[in-house]
């Protein structure tokens, strides 16, 4: 379905050079001459984030303002660079060396951010888990990377079947205080006692650094490798799509335990020397506004989810707020809702700017970079560097509008580097030759703008139509009655597959046959008869990933009475 709809009001990035120009002329050898490896010879990504900051007059700028219901604390970089050092030292002191491999599991909160750093500058690969995991999907990965330290909280430990990890032999705990048994560790006492400079693990661009779990449609989670290298990529889209400038206040709301809490939520910002506010606690709308306003963040990354709860919030609690500070916003991690886009435009006076990547990709590689016009309901295009097309499964490049693999030219900066333990799933993405092929279908305009369709395995294919869930969603959340909604291919002896749509409502909404049928009519008047759902659910809540996706695999399972496979992502 072709998108006509253009929003051309530029509302960031006048400093930057037209995309056009960009994209023709930039070569990731230039973004390397911002780092000091390129004088020194010398590569950490953690002490180009921090140290070379405050040894280079930025020692007393701030770089993070860390906030949650019960803390208010910032610290400088000279002050991030003296934590992360006691941390590192404290880690030496232990035994760790380069290439160990060491889980975070706990909430945000600075000690995350000294021990992630720390860790890094000792070479030490880091496993950050988001702290609502239970324990088979910590045990999970602890196992299967054979981490030998973890840092968590006593809480926290409950969780964490410490007798069934043979590899894990040092849990540093953060808040626990008193005699510690042999193994464990005080956080705070250690960090007392250890100095404040380190001397740090110089390691290749290409030796290990994050390791991020992530499901895929079969199996136990994947751990996807990223190495130093990948600062390149943070940093480069740091500056061009972040729009991140000196002065910027920049939040990104993700937790370090997903991919966009480490790539943007730690090194963009202090690759960019830009001062980074962290919100611990929970969502609630009240709250967002109140750390946009408080902080006076001036670029906020964060997912659609939010966006929509946002928008379901109202426009009246946005008057509240003091927000004229932000100047550049910014979406990932499932389709961006044209009709958030205009919401968007209406509440804040600013274009949301959606960008497309993955667990595996590292970084950015499609977003709609400032200085573009913006297609609601397009990811954008390329970065810079980047070349992206759509390909049928044979690797030829398909035609515009044609449906297809969204696939990348092999390689770039931030790319996985590894799938650990399991080679055969990482030549999975890469079975054909010269591409990395993500499991997401889309398709390319006329103007080389890129638009999500789905995974490839959610694609609906009715009385030989195919439909794209996404776009009848998106529909789906334009009627006033709808909140969120999550559509799926029902097999049908008839069809092939008829859509389904699993709907929750917004308050003061109730379900009713008549809803439905309104909700049906919308569809087929708004997208087409054959888009339209043959069957709706009402539910009280979609089952969601914690990054915000609605999981249309669970939806089928329960549909069909299937099996729902790994569940370590969902959140409660
Ligand atoms: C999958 C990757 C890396 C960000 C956090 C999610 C979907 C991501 C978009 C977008 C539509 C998107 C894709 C992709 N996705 N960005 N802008 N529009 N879909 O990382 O958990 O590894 O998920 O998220 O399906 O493959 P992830």
């Amino acid at each position: 379905m072709k998108q006509t709809e253009i929003i051309d009001v530029k509302t960031t990035g006048n400093n930057l050079t037209s995309y056009e120009e960009a994209y023709r002329n930039f070569d990731w050898k230039q973004a390397e001459e911002a780092f000091s490896w390129h004088r020194t010879g010398k590569v950490n990504a953690a002490y180009e984030a921090i140290d070379r900051h405050a040894e280079n007059g930025l020692g007393d700028k701030t770089a993070l303002l860390y906030s949650d219901p019960k803390r208010e604390e910032s610290y400088t970089f000279q002050e991030m660079k003296e934590q992360s050092n006691r941390f590192g030292n404290v880690l030496k002191k232990i035994g760790l060396t380069k290439g160990d491999r060491m889980f975070i599991f706990m909430p945000r909160s600075p000690e995350l951010y000294f021990s992630f750093l720390g860790a890094l500058k000792l070479g030490v690969i880091v496993g950050p888990l988001f702290e609502a995991f239970m324990e088979g999907a910590v045990r999970d990965r602890l196992e299967d990377s054979e981490a030998v330290a973890l840092v968590t909280t006593p809480q926290l430990l409950e969780r964490v079947p410490v007798k069934e990890l043979p590899a894990l032999k040092h849990v540093i705990l953060v808040g626990a205080t008193g005699e510690q048994e042999e193994g464990f560790y005080s956080f705070e006492e250690e960090m007392k006692h250890a100095s404040p400079e380190l001397e740090i693990e110089w390691v290749d661009r290409e030796d290990g650094m994050l390791l991020h779990y992530t499901s895929g449609s079969t199996g136990k989670p994947k751990g996807v490798l990223h190495v130093h290298n990948a600062m390149i990529q943070h940093y480069q889209t740091g500056k061009w799509v972040l729009d991140l400038q000196e002065d910027d206040i920049y939040w990104c709301t993700a937790d370090p335990g997903w991919v966009t809490g480490t790539s943007y939520g730690i090194f963009a910002p202090w690759l960019n020397g830009v001062t980074n506010v962290i919100r611990g606690g929970r969502f609630s709308p009240d709250d967002w506004y109140q750390t946009l306003e408080k902080n006076g963040v001036t670029v906020w990354y964060s997912a659609p989810t939010a966006f929509r709860m946002l928008m379901g919030a109202g426009s009246e609690v946005v008057k509240q707020f003091d927000l004229s500070k932000l100047r550049h916003i910014l979406s990932v991690g499932e389709p961006l809702n044209p009709e958030v886009v205009r919401w968007g435009l209406k509440t804040y006076g600013l274009r949301i700017h959606d960008s497309w990547w993955m667990t595996e990709t590292g970084g950015i590689l499609i977003s709609n970079y400032p200085q573009m016009e913006i297609k609601p309901g397009s990811m954008g295009k390329p970065f810079p560097g980047i070349q992206a097309a759509i390909i049928d499964d044979q690797g030829n490049e398909l035609p515009p509008y044609r449906m297809g693999n969204l696939a990348i030219r092999t390689p770039w900066p931030s790319m996985m580097r590894k799938i650990w333990n399991n080679p055969a799933k990482y030549e999975e993405y890469f079975r054909i030759p010269g591409w990395y092929v993500s499991g997401d279908s889309a398709y390319m305009d006329e103007d080389g703008y890129f638009w999500f369709q789905g995974r490839i395995d959610d694609v609906i294919n009715t009385s030989g139509e195919r439909v794209g869930p996404f776009e009848v969603e998106s529909k789906l959340v334009e009627h006033p009655a709808v909140a969120e909604a999550g559509v799926i291919g029902k097999p049908d002896p008839v069809r092939g597959e008829i859509i389904k749509a699993f709907i929750s409502l917004r308050d003061g909404f109730t379900p009713s046959d008549e809803l439905k049928e309104e909700i049906r009519k919308f569809v087929k008047e708004g997208l087409a008869a054959h888009a339209a759902p043959r069957e709706i659910e009402f539910k009280d809540k979609l089952p969601k990933t914690r990054s915000g996706k609605i999981m249309r695999r669970v939806l089928k399972a329960w549909e069909l009475d299937l099996p729902t496979g790994d569940l370590s992502t969902m959140e409660e």
